[in-house]
C-alpha cells in the first residue's frame, strides 16, 4: 500500500498517501478553484520554506481563502510531516481549495475549505545535467491575466508544456502580444544582455518564483548588474546567456530556443556563477556543505 516516504496531511490528519480522498464537488477538482506550493526538501530539510508560505498566503489573500489555513501551523506541520516520512530528497507539494459545496460559481459561504500537503521523492538534477541546459519552446501565452497567483488552474501550462514536448524542447517562453518574453510554463527565466542579468518585473502576468528572487539577490551580491524589465523574445535569442529558474531545477542554463543556439549553445560564465551561488546557498540553508563549482 504505497510508499512510506509518501506521507499525506489532509485536513489535519496525516496518512500514507494512497489512502487520501477529496469529496467530487471539492471546488478544487470542478472549477480548480484554490491555490498550491510545490516545496524542495533536501537532507529532509524544507528549502526557502518562509518564503513558500509567504507567497501561500498572497495567493490566498487573492482569491479570499486566508481563512482557510488558519489553525495549521504549517511551519511546524511541514517539517514533522518530512521527518515522519523520512523524506531526504524530493519535495513536498501542498494545495488549498475552497472545499465542497454544491456546484455553484459564486463563492460558497462557509465551505470547509480541503488543506494538504504530502511528501514526494525525487532527484534534481545533477552536474552532468545542468551543463547539458535545456532548450525552450516559444509560445504565445494563453493564460489567464492573474498568474502572479499560485492558482492551481495550470491547463494553459499544461498543454503549452506538452505542445513543447512534442517539438522536443524542455520548457516553453511564455510571451506576450509584444513578444515580450514573461516566463517558463512552470520556472521565471531570464537573459544576460550587455552583461546585464534581464528578467521580467513582478506584475501579474507572472508568478513571483522563490527561486527568482533568490537568484536575483544572489546575482546583486555577486555585483552583477540586475534589470528587471522583459526582453523581448528577438532579445532573448540574440542573448549571451539565458537561463531560467524553479523550485525544481534552481539555475538552469537555456542553451537552445525555438532551434537556434543561445551564445554559442553551452552555458554561459554568469549563468554557471549564479548556478554555483545557488547551490551553494540552498546547501547552506538545509546544513550541508556546498557542491564543487559546475565545469564546463
Ligand atoms: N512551478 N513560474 C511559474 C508559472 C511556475 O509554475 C513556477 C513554479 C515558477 C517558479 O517558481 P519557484 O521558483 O517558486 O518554484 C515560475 C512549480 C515548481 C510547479 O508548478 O511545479
Amino acid at each position: 500500500m504505497g510508499r512510506d516516504d509518501e506521507l499525506l496531511y489532509l485536513n489535519g490528519k496525516i496518512m500514507p498517501l494512497a489512502e487520501g480522498t477529496v469529496s467530487v464537488e471539492d471546488r478544487g477538482f470542478q472549477f480548480g478553484d484554490g491555490i498550491y506550493e510545490v516545496i524542495k526538501v533536501m537532507a529532509g530539510r524544507l528549502v526557502y520554506l518562509d518564503d513558500h508560505l509567504e507567497r501561500l498566503r498572497r495567493s490566498l489573500g487573492e482569491i479570499a481563502l486566508s481563512s482557510a489555513i488558519e489553525g495549521h501551523a504549517f511551519d511546524e506541520v511541514l517539517p514533522d510531516l518530512v521527518a515522519q516520512a523520512g523524506l531526504e530528497t524530493g519535495y513536498v507539494y501542498m494545495q488549498v481549495t475552497r472545499g465542497w459545496a454544491p456546484r455553484d460559481y459564486a463563492l460558497a459561504v462557509g465551505t470547509d475549505s480541503t488543506v494538504l500537503a504530502y511528501t514526494r521523492p525525487m532527484s534534481y538534477p545533477d552536474a552532468a545535467a545542468i551543463l547539458a541546459g535545456v532548450e525552450l519552446h516559444a509560445i504565445d501565452d494563453p493564460r489567464w491575466a492573474r498568474c502572479n497567483i499560485k492558482s492551481i488552474n495550470l491547463l494553459g501550462a499544461v498543454l503549452a508544456k506538452e505542445e513543447a514536448r512534442r517539438e522536443g524542447a524542455d520548457e516553453v517562453v511564455f510571451l506576450g502580444p509584444d513578444q515580450s518574453v514573461r516566463e517558463g510554463g512552470s520556472s521565471n527565466l531570464f537573459a544576460v544582455v550587455g552583461g546585464t542579468v534581464r528578467t521580467h518585473p513582478l506584475d501579474r502576468r507572472i508568478l513571483a518564483g522563490v527561486t527568482r528572487h533568490h537568484a536575483l539577490r544572489l546575482a546583486r551580491s555577486l555585483g552583477l548588474p540586475v534589470d528587471e524589465t522583459a526582453v523581448d523574445l528577438a532579445e532573448l535569442v540574440a542573448a549571451e546567456e539565458a537561463f531560467m529558474t524553479s523550485t525544481g531545477v534552481d539555475v538552469m542554463p537555456v542553451v537552445r530556443i525555438a532551434g537556434r543556439p543561445v551564445g554559442d549553445g553551452r552555458p554561459g560564465p554568469v549563468t554557471l556563477r549564479l548556478a554555483d551561488a545557488l547551490r551553494a546557498d540552498v546547501a547552506t540553508h538545509v546544513g550541508m556543505p556546498p557542491p564543487p563549482p559546475l565545469r564546463p
